[in-house]
């Protein structure tokens, strides 16, 4: 977790499930990426799940090692999305519907934060297409996952730089 914001950064905090699989990949990725514009310091990034199944976990070592395969990173801890991210963070990104739904049902109603789905920025995608959940699939799982998440980063961040010039 990023220490709470002391300046001006945008903040932005990826949700799934589980926080092992897809959210881990969603930060790293869109760290990354902003790493690559020159713009780390405008972000502070975050994951966080919906359940509490894998609370403390690494991330699931499958999302690691597709990410490493690819020279990214992907570290951090498992932990479940509390009442204090609506006002924390900027943007609550979830990477599928049901997080979606979920999120939604969880906002307090003065919360500040704004929610997305992540591929609603996709390029390639639908505005309604989820990051399907990889768990209990094989590994080309993973790999559709990180294509998915690695697009859908790289446009979420162009559109908040933008928001922010
Ligand atoms: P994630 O994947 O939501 O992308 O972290 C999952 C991880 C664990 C479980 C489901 C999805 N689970 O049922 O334990």
């Amino acid at each position: 977790m990023n220490e709470p914001s002391s300046g001006s950064a945008t903040r932005v905090l990826f949700v799934c499930l589980g926080n092992i699989c897809r959210s881990p990949v969603g930060e790293a990725l869109f760290r990354h990426h902003a790493g690559g514009e020159g713009a780390a310091g405008a972000f502070e990034v975050d994951s966080a799940g919906t359940a509490a199944y894998h609370i403390g976990e690494p991330p699931d070592r499958r999302s690691a090692e597709t990410a490493l395969r690819r020279g990214v990173v992907v570290s951090g801890r498992a932990r479940r999305l509390e009442a204090d991210d609506y006002y924390e963070f900027d943007h609550i990104v979830a990477m599928d519907r049901s997080n979606l739904a979920e999120i939604k049902a969880r906002k307090p109603a003065d919360a500040t934060a704004r929610v997305h789905l992540l591929r609603s920025f996709d390029p390639a995608a639908d505005d309604d297409a989820d990051v399907p959940d990889p768990y209990y699939g094989g590994p080309s799982g993973f790999d559709d996952v990180h294509d998915m998440v690695e697009r859908s980063t790289r446009a979420l961040l162009a559109h908040l730089i933008e928001e922010l010039s």
